[in-house]
């Protein structure tokens, strides 16, 4: 192997890694298609620090003070809003991405700590069903697996507009994951790279979109909320738009938001970052009086309860996690790190969630494979990670002196980087300055 020469100078514009993918792309004539969300450095909740209390605000005391943890979401229209017992849901993950093992521990892992669960691109499974106390069943452009019975059967509706790792692109899921299992509940060739539609087929905007969702809740008794997921961009007018159409809970992706397969372009080159998104969502449900009635679940690169408690304070009733969900299951853990090499990844690496091939038995389809998965074991894994991120978002919010998460608000924190102040609209620690700001 040629040793690079250590005096030669690295350019910034062509460093190693752009001269390799040039030299890939060359070999091979096809664009990167990977898992995961933005691998970039984005300004994001790390960039953000809470103000605990001290002299001008009085702290709560951690054992024996409470700090309360539920929310309830859609009760604008619904009959059944959902009560969930904490704000951190599970974001809508697709069979065929993930096995059914997995489908079933994360059922089991939220249904432990009272909060809900959603289906993804492909369908409802009996699995995941089963063992979800609330299920958001999730009505995508695709339509795979869509069928109004199990609308009945969903606690709550979402329908997905878009991603925040690919806004304004489709669903990806490659052939080696479409078992008989995923094409019959496609209704899809086996075997065959599947890339779905990028809108719906029925409507081309938003009014079309109020007809759909009155569509929906005539379908469903009028029973279930009705969620509108969007992918951050011009989230100020999308929510706008989400709200007018009659969403009850709109759910804002970020850019670092995760994805189980799509071009590398796309993840790291459209869309805004979450900590941007989420003033933009805001100030367009206050402009509209909705804030708190419209719930506003935000998600993208959440991973400790420091984020969840700094999303909720930006003013989101609730967070949805992904990826962190799949780690918690078990997925990628340094006991596969022989398969890992491999497979030519690394343990704790989420580029190969479309190979359909991971050793830990989460995102593969193959039966051999999804066996290594204990559902009842990955369930106790996601249940006690959902647990430590809720005591961390109650520390921090006692800190603040707040009894319920709900409390938390901008006021509570500042930002340490000048682009984080002028995302997130809080001051520059120590200073009163937000950029931008009038
Ligand atoms: C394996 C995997 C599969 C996904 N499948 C879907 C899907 O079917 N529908 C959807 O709306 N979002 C899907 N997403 C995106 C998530 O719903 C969510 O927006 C994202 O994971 C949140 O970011 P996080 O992973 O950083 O928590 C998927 C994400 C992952 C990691």
């Amino acid at each position: 192997m040629n040793t690079p020469n250590p005096a030669l100078r690295e350019s910034a514009t062509f460093d190693r890694g752009v001269i390799s993918e040039i030299q890939r792309a060359a070999e091979t004539g096809i664009y990167d298609i990977r898992g995961w969300g933005a691998k970039r450095r984005l300004p994001h909740f790390d960039d953000l620090l809470f103000l605990g209390a001290s002299m001008s605000r009085y702290p709560l005391e951690g054992y024996r003070e409470k700090c309360d943890t539920d929310v309830v979401l859609g009760d604008r229209n619904a009959k059944f809003p959902l009560h969930l017992d904490i704000p951190i849901t599970i974001a809508g993950m697709s069979f065929g991405a993930l096995s059914g093992q997995a489908k079933e521990a994360l059922g089991r892992g939220a249904s432990e700590v009272g909060t809900s669960t959603t289906t993804g691109d492909g369908g409802m499974t009996p699995e995941e069903r089963g063992q979800s106390k609330n299920l958001v069943y999730q009505y995508l452009p695709s339509r795979y697996g869509m069928n109004p019975d199990d609308l009945r059967k969903a606690d709550a509706i979402e329908i997905v507009l878009g991603q925040g790792a690919k806004p304004g692109g489709g669903g990806m899921l490659l052939g080696q994951k479409i078992t008989e299992r995923v094409a019959g509940m496609r209704t899809l060739p086996m075997g065959v790279d599947q890339r779905s539609a990028c809108r719906h087929p029925d409507w081309t905007g938003p009014d079309d979109l109020a007809i759909k969702i009155i569509e929906l809740r005539e379908i469903t008794n009028w029973e279930k909320p009705i969620y509108i997921k969007v992918g951050a961009t011009r989230t100020y007018y999308d929510v706008k738009l989400a709200v007018k159409a009659g969403a009850d809970v709109v759910v804002v992706d970020g850019m670092q938001g995760g994805t189980a397969a799509t071009q590398d372009v796309f993840i790291e080159h459209v869309g805004i970052p979450t900590l941007a998104a989420i003033p933009q969502a805001v100030q367009a449900l206050q402009e509209l009086g909705v804030h708190r009635k419209v719930q506003l679940i935000v998600s993208g690169g959440i991973r400790s309860g420091a984020d969840v408690a700094k999303a909720m304070a930006l003013g989101a009733d609730a967070v949805a996690i992904g990826t962190a969900a799949l780690i918690a299951l078990g997925d990628n853990s340094p006991r596969y790190a022989k398969q890992y090499e491999e497979l030519g990844s690394a343990a704790g690496f989420y580029d190969d969630f479309q190979a359909g091939k991971d050793p830990a038995g989460i995102t593969t389809q193959d039966p051999e494979l999804s066996k290594n998965l204990d559902p009842v074991e990955g369930g106790r894994r996601l249940a006690n990670y959902l647990r430590v991120l809720t005591m961390e978002a109650q520390t921090l919010a006692r800190a603040c002196g707040k009894s319920h998460l709900r409390n938390l608000e901008p006021e509570d924190l500042v930002a340490l980087t000048v682009e984080a102040s002028a995302m997130a609209r809080v001051p520059l620690a120590g200073t009163t300055w937000i950029p931008g700001a009038l």
